[in-house]
């Protein structure tokens, strides 16, 4: 389906370069696909290591997209859209794609002259590994064509899940777009305690990335709850049973839950101070 269709990044960095790489690697056609980057070295880049057509500023075959894909920092959303609206054809000729963090539904809406056919994606960065998780969120109106594009889209590199709406969007930020974050956190942890076990701190590295991804694995392809993973592997007086129980002493889960909570809190902020004007 993504293969007729052409495209247009606002924005050339590393979300944009992992989704063009994507949607090439699913037989888009390079020549179908736009970057505008002000960045001349960023241009040369894309269209280098891409084969895609780059430039600095948009104009009116850029504008002309059948999806427009917006990947620059939430601070620079509202510049760039209003460098981008005077070249998209009038009405809803296009679909527009956000992956800004935190900028909201209804501001690229107003951002963009009212348009409909806009929407809001937030990725993650095991996305530049293929392995990213996007959430999805659309006015009510969208039609099924524009989520199967949308979704087409993020599955390009990896998987996606629709939520109803911005609020919805904040609590896939705080678990899979800031979540990289906190396996890397306990990786982190557990590589410093594998050294004050004896191990190297490559021993521990790799016995800690291939710990999660064996985990995630297991639970990725269990139908069981994964209370009922864990519990298999916690005998009562056994090692994970200690372990187990030191964290709950020590109130990890709990915190770990509150920390997504702030997360979410801020993502909420972060949202109205982008909209704000
Ligand atoms: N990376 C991630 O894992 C991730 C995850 C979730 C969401 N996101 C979101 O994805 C968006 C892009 O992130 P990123 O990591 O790809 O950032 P990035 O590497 O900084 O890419 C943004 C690019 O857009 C360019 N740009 C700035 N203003 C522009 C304009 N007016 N017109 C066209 N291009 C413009 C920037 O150029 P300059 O360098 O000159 O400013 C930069 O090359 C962000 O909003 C971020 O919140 C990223």
């Amino acid at each position: 389906m993504l293969d007729t269709l052409t495209f247009g990044f606002l924005g050339g960095g590393n979300m944009a370069s992992a989704l063009i790489g994507g949607l090439i690697a699913r037989g888009v056609p390079a020549d179908s696909i736009r970057v505008v980057d002000p960045f001349p070295e960023a241009q040369q880049r894309l269209a280098r290591d891409l084969g895609v057509h780059a430039s600095g500023a948009p104009d009116a075959a850029f504008g002309a997209s059948d999806v427009l894909v917006l990947a620059v920092k939430p601070q620079q959303f509202r510049e760039a859209a209003a460098q981008l609206l005077p070249h998209m054809p009038a009405g809803d000729g296009n679909l527009v794609i956000s992956v800004a963090a935190g900028i909201r539904l209804q501001d690229m809406q107003r951002w963009l002259g009212g348009r409909h056919r806009v929407v809001r994606a937030m990725p993650n960065t095991p996305a530049l590994a293929g392995l990213g998780m996007t959430g999805l969120a659309a006015p009510a109106a969208l039609s099924d064509k524009d989520r199967e594009i949308a979704s087409a889209v993020a599955q390009a590199v990896g998987k996606c899940v629709w939520v109803e709406n911005d609020a919805q969007i904040d609590g896939v930020t705080a678990i899979s777009g800031s979540g990289p974050a906190y396996v890397f956190y306990f990786i982190e942890a557990m590589q410093r305690a594998a050294t004050e076990l004896g191990l190297s701190a490559e021993q521990g590295r790799e016995l800690a990335v291939e710990t999660f991804r064996g985990a995630a694995a297991l639970a990725g392809q269990s139908a069981e709850p994964v209370s009922t993973l864990r519990e298999r592997v916690t005998s009562k007086g056994g090692t994970t049973y200690a372990a187990l129980t030191a964290m709950d002493a020590a109130g990890i889960g709990d915190a770990f839950v509150r920390a997504m909570h702030a997360a979410a809190a801020r993502g909420k902020e972060m949202g109205a101070e982008f909209g704000k004007d």
